[in-house]
């Protein structure tokens, strides 16, 4: 994979995904394995650059990797312009990743448009057009899920977070961390403890690390002390975002994000699940059907070719769990909020 380092200034990072270029263009992505000891910008030329980009988390967060997929189409166009090269870039790029919704959802609007297409002298053209919008929807709806979960949280809030759900998990702001960022944009004074989210970290490697881009106080903890710190300490609320969200609001989100809904609610604490129009399947009820990925057993046992366990030892490693509706205080969508979500309610905000 090609890389350019080039030097940033101080506080500043570049998008997670970006199109360089017009219908010849390529897609250029932020590692963000390598965050935060190094910020690396990769480009993806061919469709393969992008599925290992995918696949591998060098691109990850739901809405994020929707629209690297839709731009990954586009760069099938670079070795051959035509139909049937975008045609199998769209199969191809479906298998990188099973739960994220966003990626089947961006997928499935490029393919409409592949079906629409009426002169191959346009459809590079045409993807491309798709693709940017639907990077710029994903833009819109991140700010409008702040401002419509800041109304949820007071001034002088101590909120805790898991995961990454913030601007580089999608075209900008975040889900979860855009309420945060918004509070911030009001003036509220927030305090954010952040789950370490094993096993690859996006907790304290992005999200503190976005978190202190913005000056919002982060405080990093393993994901096992996040009971002790709800019985311990002032937690007003939790945040986070969604992989796939069912017609009845069961949430797939990264693993622990169960437990600490579990946790928060037996502490009296709200949790709250921030997520664009995009993440939800209504084809979905129960969330017991949403796939949840298995990834490979070195990331628990052999992290950074670190040793932490006995050769051989069996490992499961599931990527995501799934947040049952009635542990959830309330959904936030960039067209409003779903207090208590039942099936009723959520196909009704939707509609
Ligand atoms: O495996 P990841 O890092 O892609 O998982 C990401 C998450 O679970 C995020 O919380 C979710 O995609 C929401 S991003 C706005």
């Amino acid at each position: 994979m090609s890389a350019s380092s080039p030097s940033f200034p101080a506080n500043s990072a570049p998008a997670a995904v970006s199109w360089q270029g017009e219908e010849k263009g390529l897609l250029q992505l932020l590692d963000q394995t390598l965050l935060p000891a190094e910020m690396r910008l990769i480009d993806c030329d061919t469709v393969e650059k992008v599925w290992e980009a995918i696949k591998m988390l060098r691109v990850r967060g739901a809405p994020a990797i929707g629209i690297a997929a839709a731009y990954g189409v586009v760069v099938s166009q670079r070795s051959r312009a035509d139909r049937e090269a975008a045609q199998s870039a769209t199969k191809y790029l479906a298998t990188s990743r099973p739960t994220a919704v966003n990626l089947f959802w961006a997928l499935k609007r490029m393919q409409a448009i592949l079906d629409g297409n009426q002169d191959q002298a346009t459809l590079t053209a045409e993807l491309l057009a798709e693709a940017r919008a639907i990077h710029a929807e994903d833009r819109e709806m991140c700010h409008a899920i702040g401002r419509n979960g800041a109304d949820l949280i007071d001034n002088h809030s101590t909120l805790v977070t898991h995961c990454n759900a913030g601007g580089l998990a999608t075209a900008e702001y975040g889900t979860a961390l855009s309420v945060i960022f918004t509070c911030q944009d009001q003036g509220k004074q927030i305090e954010v403890f952040a789950d370490e989210t094993r096993p690859l970290w996006q907790g304290s490697r992005l999200t503190a690390w976005e978190l202190q881009q913005r000056n919002i106080p982060v405080t990093v903890i393993c994901d096992s002390m996040a009971a002790h710190v709800m019985q311990t300490r002032k937690v007003d609320a939790v945040i986070v975002g969604a992989d796939r969200i069912t017609a009845r609001g069961d949430a797939a989100n990264k693993i622990g994000t169960y437990s600490l809904a579990v946790n928060a609610k037996h502490h009296g604490i709200p949790f709250y699940v921030a997520a664009p129009s995009s993440t939800f399947d209504l084809d979905l009820v129960d969330g017991k059907d949403i796939p949840i990925e298995q990834r490979n057993a070195s990331e628990v046992v052999a992290p950074y070719d670190t040793t932490l366990a006995p050769a051989d030892v069996s490992v499961y490693n599931p990527a995501f769990d799934v947040t049952p509706a009635e542990l959830i205080t309330a959904l936030v969508t960039e067209k409003g909020v779903v207090q208590q979500p039942t099936e009723e309610k959520v196909r009704a905000h939707l509609a």
